[in-house]
């Protein structure tokens, strides 16, 4: 320490420090700085005070001090849990009664309900439909433009809470097609004949003579329900039968099996089972999928 010595210019006392000749002058610490400083000390102590802030031991382990609000972070996300849970019930209730459209053309509402309607799918359908939809033997594709009984919202909707030749349910969709083989209406040769026409129907015949006889037999016993063009009737769930997708395949010996002994694939009635917010969130995810309609 050297002895009190104060600056020639400015007249301030030095702190006696000196570096190279190079004096350090003892200012005083600005007030607004000693004033913040004091008030974080004081903010500082008043926050252990008020918020849970010191750890401790005691007996039956670790614990800590709660402070006198009683704020728990644990308490804030369970309550804005409660509310998420809460929006989303309301959301599904407006999935549930407001019209398909509506809810389509609403983009928060409809992420919701093709999120819920994915995973309903998963859970229910996809055993039969595949889990991408993409069908198998005997259970649609429902990926595609091809429907049997129609893509709209609402020909889905109707398909979904109905079922298909689903006994149980009043309203299901239903028409059955004959055996024409096992109940005897059309003979072996006949239907040799009527399969020879369905295949020149995608231009497939290979037996023009058998597939003129063919289109007669179509004419008279096909044409009600398949069109007298082959292209299908939806309303009657008769499958276009001129385009490649086949829902029991193409095949000579495919299409014979069809017409000789009947199909008549079921789909369960959904309605009452599951949620109408459900099923109206499998409606939208069902058209969203890619052969939605207009
Ligand atoms: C037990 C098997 C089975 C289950 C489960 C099932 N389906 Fe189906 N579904 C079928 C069959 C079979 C058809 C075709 C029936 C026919 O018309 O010959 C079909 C047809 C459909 C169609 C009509 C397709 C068209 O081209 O018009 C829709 C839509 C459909 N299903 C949606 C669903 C949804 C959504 C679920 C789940 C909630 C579901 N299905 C569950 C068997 C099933
Ligand atoms: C009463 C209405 C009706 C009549 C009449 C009818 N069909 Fe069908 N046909 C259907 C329905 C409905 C299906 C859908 C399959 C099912 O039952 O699941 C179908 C399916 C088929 C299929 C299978 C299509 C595929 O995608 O795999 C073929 C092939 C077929 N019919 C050919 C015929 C021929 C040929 C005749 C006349 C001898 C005929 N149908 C008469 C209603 C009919």
């Amino acid at each position: 320490m050297s002895e009190k010595h104060k600056d020639d210019v400015t007249g301030v006392e030095t702190t006696g420090h000196s570096w190279d000749g190079i004096r350090e002058l003892n200012n005083p610490l600005p007030k607004w700085w000693i004033y913040t400083f004091y008030a974080t000390i004081v903010w500082c102590i008043a926050y252990w005070v008020v918020m849970p802030a010191w750890p401790y031991i005691t007996n039956e382990g670790w614990t800590y001090t709660k402070g006198l609000i009683g704020y728990e972070q644990r308490e804030v996300v369970t309550g804005e849990l409660a509310g998420i849970v809460e929006s989303r019930a309301d959301a599904m209730l407006q999935i549930a009664e407001m019209p398909l459209r509506d809810v389509a053309a609403d983009p928060a509402l409809m992420e919701l309900a093709l999120a819920a309607g994915r995973a309903a799918f998963g859970d229910n359908c996809a055993p039969c439909h595949g889990s991408g939809a993409q069908g198998f033997k005997g259970f649609p594709n429902l990926n595609d433009d091809e429907w049997i009984w129609g893509g709209t919202l609402e020909d889905i909707q109707y398909t979904v809470n109905h079922g298909i030749r689903w006994e149980a349910n009043d309203g299901t969709r239903q028409n059955i097609m004959m055996a024409y083989g096992r109940d005897g209406i059309l003979s072996r040769a006949e239907i040799s004949d009527v399969a020879e026409y369905v295949l020149s129907l995608s231009g497939r015949s290979e037996n023009a003579e058998a597939a003129t006889r063919g289109s007669e037999i179509f004419a008279t016993q096909c044409v009600t329900c398949h069109g007298a063009d082959g292209t299908g009737n939806r309303e009657l769930g008769a499958p276009n039968l001129t385009d490649a997708i086949w829902l029991y395949g193409g095949e000579r010996a495919n299409i014979i099996e069809s017409v000789s002994n009947g199909r008549s694939g079921t789909m369960p009635a959904w309605e009452g089972r599951l949620s109408e917010a459900t099923i109206r969130s499998l409606t939208l995810f069902v058209h969203s999928l890619g052969g939605g309609e207009e």
